[in-house]
């Protein structure tokens, strides 16, 4: 990157030419909605990198804003620039994946349209991808990076606790950054791609088994034109994005730790529903059946819980018939969770429901290991 003696970055428009003999030939996707004003200055700026001698191919994924978009870019008449308007489709991460397949090039940057996105670092997005990163992000974060003032308190929030959920997945310092390169040879290595919310960034960082990601200092400017799309719908749908990740990069144990939860609440309903029906039942059908009957109960809420939250991937239509499986695995620290409580609570050596924790404290941990096994493989057929 262009920087002054200071170290910062340049100021706008000052471009690196190409190093002689490198890939000079960029596809450059930006995904737009309602970004008309912003269009004009970005491509302007992107002219620079052009005169500069870069090979330039801009895609623009739009979706389908009516804005004067449309016109304006026929009106230019680039052939370097294309505009994709998608009629269907929505949302910011299908529209770069979009932008993605229709490159021609093997160098792939993507950007916002706001100009919150120097287009001049890009010259140094190659450069990184050249000296043997697989990645590359703009980033905040780094020496050299930096935000615009400006910014609310509770938007640096976000962005901060953001990023820290995303630290089981990547060690990247600003891995919400939109504003990204990679060769097309990584991209193809994705597997199970699945573009949801907002930072595709982060799932191409993790689905393409990126290890060494390069960070670019940018300058993050607030846009000049237009709105944030960044709504409270865009932050739910990045916390399912990062159970997804998850899930899909430690199946293991983003089963196991939902399962020993829901198993410790069923203690807690376990002892709760002793303390409620002792009193109500136990006189006319016995303390043995009452017993019996707070574990089936503590059995179905286990059941369900664990069935959406530890084994997510189970069938739908099976229901039946993963209950009946269920209960079968569950009979063997069931029964000894049951032998344990009524030996100290038949003969009224303590009250019931502390007989209960003893029991389902013995009856879980024996449990844990080898219920969640067994579910997992046989009763819930758990995937690849
Ligand atoms: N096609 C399409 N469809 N484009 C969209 C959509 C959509 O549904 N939603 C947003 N965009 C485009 C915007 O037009 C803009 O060019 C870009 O995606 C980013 O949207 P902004 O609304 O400007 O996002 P932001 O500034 O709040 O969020 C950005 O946060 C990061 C850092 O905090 C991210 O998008 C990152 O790119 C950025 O680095
Ligand atoms: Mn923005």
């Amino acid at each position: 990157m262009v920087t002054d003696e200071t170290g910062r970055q340049a100021p706008e428009g000052a471009v690196e030419p190409p190093i002689s003999g490198g890939p000079r030939s960029i596809s450059l996707v930006v995904p737009t909605y309602q970004e008309g004003d912003s269009l004009p200055p970005l491509i302007k700026r992107l002219e620079g990198l052009r005169s500069a001698g870069w090979d330039l191919e801009l895609l623009i994924v739009d979706d389908d804003s009516r804005d004067g978009t449309e016109k304006y870019i026929q009106s230019l008449n680039a052939p370097w620039i294309r505009l994709i308007i998608r009629q269907e489709e929505r949302g910011l991460s299908t529209a770069v994946m979009r932008g993605l397949d229709e490159a021609s090039h093997d160098i792939l940057v993507v950007m916002d349209a706001d100009l919150s996105h120097p287009p001049e670092a890009i010259p140094a997005f190659v450069q990184a991808l050249e000296g043997g990163a697989d990645f590359v992000v703009g980033s905040r974060y780094v020496p050299g990076g930096s935000t615009e003032d400006g910014w609310g308190y509770l938007r640096w929030v976000n962005s901060k606790v953001a990023t820290v959920i995303a630290r089981p997945f990547t060690r990247v310092k600003d891995p919400m950054s939109g504003f990204l390169g990679l060769r097309r040879q990584t991209l193809q290595q994705a597997e199970d791609l699945d573009p949801v919310g907002y930072k595709i960034g982060l799932e191409l960082i993790v689905k393409c088994r990126c290890d060494n990601v390069a960070e670019v200092p940018i300058h993050f400017s607030t846009r000049r034109h237009g709105e944030s799309k960044l709504t409270l719908k865009v932050q739910q749908d990045y916390l399912r994005h990062i159970l997804r990740l998850a899930r899909w990069k430690y199946p293991e144990r983003s089963s196991f730790i939902p399962f020993a939860i829901v198993g410790a609440m069923g203690v807690g309903v376990y002892v709760a529903l002793l303390a409620i029906l002792v009193p109500l039942l136990s006189d006319s059908i016995g303390k043995s059946w009452t017993i019996a009957i707070a574990i089936l109960l503590t059995m179905c809420f286990n059941f369900i819980l664990d069935r959406k939250l530890a084994f997510w991937w189970s069938p739908r239509d099976q229901v039946a018939g993963q209950f009946l499986g269920f209960l079968a695995i569950c009979s063997v620290p069931v029964l000894i969770n049951f032998w344990v409580t009524s030996y100290f609570a038949v003969d009224d050596q303590m009250a019931t429901p502390l007989a209960g924790v003893i029991g389902a404290a013995v009856g879980s941990v024996l449990g844990l290991v080898f219920n969640w096994t067994i579910s997992r493989l046989l009763i819930f057929s758990r995937p690849r």
